[in-house]
């Protein structure tokens, strides 16, 4: 690794941000991936990549003694094959969320980074948002209280994005995009033990699964919490999420400069609400990276690995199923 982390990033159009993210930390882009000509041609001339570093084939970079890392930012039914391709190959591997879309895959993603003792990162980017970040420390602090009702939605028009890999029914909106707002309420409230779901399909006709699910979830003895997704919605992209405490209650998303923070005086009366202003960045591949290499060069666990990628993507399983059953699903242990 000398003193510079070196890396692949395969999949470029997403995969873009992880570019950038990496270029923005000091890493060395070894190599970039992308089986389609025009978007390696497109980010090679964006980020002055030259055309000895540019593939379209990722086996290539298996065998490079150069390459320390890969960022896996190709279609989610392809992260169990590249992820397992590199880590088995002695790399480090940044994948982008959903972490897979089947129990088999996640388990042989797990199971490949125990076995090379290879680092696996999920890119489970909500946990950097700045105005999340800012919750979960106030959580942390106790601000809030002890929580009793989490709730987050991933509301985000899908209209022009649907088709390809994203209409495959595996690929339910659920796991799909609302694994954001599933991981968010694990990283604040915990591990939900049961979740209940309804789900309807009214405004995506391209896809065979609902484009609107809302899941009710219990925590524990005394916190409950809620998740909404609508990949069909007519309104900006938000990640709208309320957490209620016995103390307080914050209200804050990905796509607002501010967030708003009522606690209360020594008399439990509720104070004004106080606005805290905070960066708007929904997507923040920057500090993600750098969190990934930070990991590697550090050799510290990384923030999200295989495991709590696993342990959301359970999440969502359990509303796909419940809301295509009728059933309340008790969400099994994590592997
Ligand atoms: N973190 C986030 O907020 C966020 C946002 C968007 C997408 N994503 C995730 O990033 C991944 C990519 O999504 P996207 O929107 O960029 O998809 P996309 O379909 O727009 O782009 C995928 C790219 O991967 C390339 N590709 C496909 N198979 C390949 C292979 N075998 N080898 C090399 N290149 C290959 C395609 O040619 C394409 O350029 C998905 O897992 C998606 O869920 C995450």
């Amino acid at each position: 690794m000398a003193n510079k982390l070196n890396v692949a990033v395969i999949g470029l159009r997403f995969g873009m941000a992880h570019v950038e993210g990496a270029l923005g930390c000091g890493a060395n882009v070894a190599a970039i991936c992308d089986c389609d000509a025009e978007h390696l041609r497109e980010a090679g001339e964006r980020y002055g990549i030259g055309e000895e570093k540019r593939f379209a084939d990722y086996t290539r970079l298996l065998g490079r003694e150069d390459i320390d890392a890969a960022v896996v930012a190709v279609p989610d039914q392809l992260h169990r094959e590249l992820a397992c391709a590199f880590l088995r190959a002695g790399k480090h591997v940044l994948c982008e969320k959903p972490m897979a879309l089947t129990r088999g895959d996640v388990s042989e993603m797990i199971r490949a980074s125990d076995e090379s003792g290879r680092k696996l990162m999920i890119g489970q980017i909500c946990r950097f948002t700045p105005a999340f970040e800012k919750a979960k420390e106030l959580v942390a602090s106790g601000a809030l209280g002890e929580l009793y009702f989490v709730e987050s939605e991933y509301a985000h028009d899908y209209m022009k994005l649907v088709g390809g890999w994203r209409a495959d029914p595996l690929r339910h909106g659920v796991i799909g995009g609302g694994c954001h707002a599933v991981d968010l309420l694990r990283w604040l409230a915990g591990d939900p033990v049961e979740v209940f779901a309804y789900g309807t399909h009214r405004l995506l006709p391209t896809v065979p699964y609902d484009d609107a699910t809302v899941a009710v979830m219990r925590f524990g003895e005394n916190t409950m919490g809620k998740v909404f997704v609508s990949t069909g919605c007519k309104r900006d992209y938000t990640m709208r999420t309320v957490i209620y405490g016995t103390k307080g209650t914050l209200i804050c998303d990905n796509t607002s400069p501010e967030m708003t923070l009522f606690t209360v005086d020594e008399t439990e009366t509720t104070k004004e609400p106080v606005k805290i202003p905070v960066e708007v960045n929904s997507h923040n591949a920057g500090r993600e990276f750098a969190s990934f290499a930070e990991a590697i060069t550090g050799d510290k666990p990384v923030l999200t690995d295989g495991r709590e990628g696993a342990k959301t993507v359970e999440v969502c399983l359990a509303i796909i199923e419940s809301s295509k059953t009728g059933r309340p699903m008790r969400i099994a242990d994590s592997r």
